[in-house]
């Protein structure tokens, strides 16, 4: 009975099983990220790693238009020195000043770049948490804690699970992609082995790739999350030393008077 019980929970809490692919959507593998689980912490290399996949790659059609540049710099995010994201910031394209009104170098506090247009994407900013739930592995719930939301799964899937089969409709060439909802995609694959040259010597593949842009989006959604968990961390702790504390007040205050009999 208790074992029964005991696995009824797990169950229901979604912490055993296969991964699913969810609801209409297409098929998501889970994948494993350093920022899942309580203590998960973003990797600041894979965060360094994503951005220059963003930058190289998908910039060209997909915005960051929520990101702050000057986040690059910050502590548990990609870190890096401030020297170079001033480099970074003046490298983007230009911003439109309302106070000056013209156009000027992209600074520091300034977001990154919107992108608008024809044969444009989505601004990736929110993205990782815009398709949590929806098309993650374990969806939405307590499981979120121990596997992670399920957002960065589906970018990671997104981009490798291109099937080669492209189809016309009413003009707009699809690619198929059992990821993507629906299984066509007009969006065509963005990457390819060896697309870009990391610095550290990671060897480029389509799964790294496809890993490193999918934690970064995760960090773009959710800057604060290691912040968060820590925060989580301590009231936890607090809690269970606030626990064991009363019990032992409790224990003290009643002690003269158990084990007595009724007078
Ligand atoms: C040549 C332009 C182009 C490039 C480069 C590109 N994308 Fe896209 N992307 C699109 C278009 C267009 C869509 C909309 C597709 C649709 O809804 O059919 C899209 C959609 C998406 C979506 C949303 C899918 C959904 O669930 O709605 C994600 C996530 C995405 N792209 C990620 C990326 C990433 C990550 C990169 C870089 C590795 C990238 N894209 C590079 C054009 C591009």
């Amino acid at each position: 009975m208790l074992k029964a019980l005991a696995i009824a929970a797990v169950t229901a809490l979604g912490l055993s099983g296969p991964a699913m692919a969810a609801g209409e959507g297409g098929h998501i593998e889970d994948v494993a990220f350093p920022h899942e689980g309580p203590f998960g912490a973003y990797d600041q290399f894979q965060l360094q790693r994503g951005l220059q996949v963003y930058t190289e790659v998908c910039s060209a059609c997909h915005g960051l238009k929520y990101v702050a540049i000057r986040t690059l710099a910050d502590e548990g995010g990609p870190g890096l020195p401030e020297d170079q994201v001033r480099a970074y910031a003046a490298e983007l394209l230009p911003v439109f000043d309302d106070a000056i009104g013209e156009e000027r170098p992209r600074t520091i506090t300034d977001h990154f770049p919107a992108t608008s247009g024809d044969g444009m994407g989505p601004d990736l900013s929110l993205m990782a948490k815009a398709r949590a739930g929806f098309h993650g592995p374990f969806g939405t719930g307590l499981s979120q804690l121990v596997n992670g939301m399920g957002g960065p799964e589906y970018i990671h899937a997104l981009l490798t699970s291109y099937t080669g089969e492209d189809q016309e409709q009413a003009g707009t060439l699809l690619h198929g992609n059992t990821a993507f909802p629906g299984g066509w995609i007009s969006m065509a694959a963005p990457l390819s082995d060896g697309q870009v040259t990391y610095e550290d010597g990671t060897e480029a593949t389509v799964d790294q790739m496809a890993m490193d842009i999918a934690a970064f989006l995760m960090w773009t959604a959710e800057p604060k999350m290691m912040d968060r968990k820590s925060v989580g961390l301590v009231a936890v702790l607090f809690l269970v030393l606030l626990s064991a504390l009363l019990y032992v007040v409790n224990k003290r205050l009643w002690a003269p008077h158990k084990g007595k009999l009724p007078a």
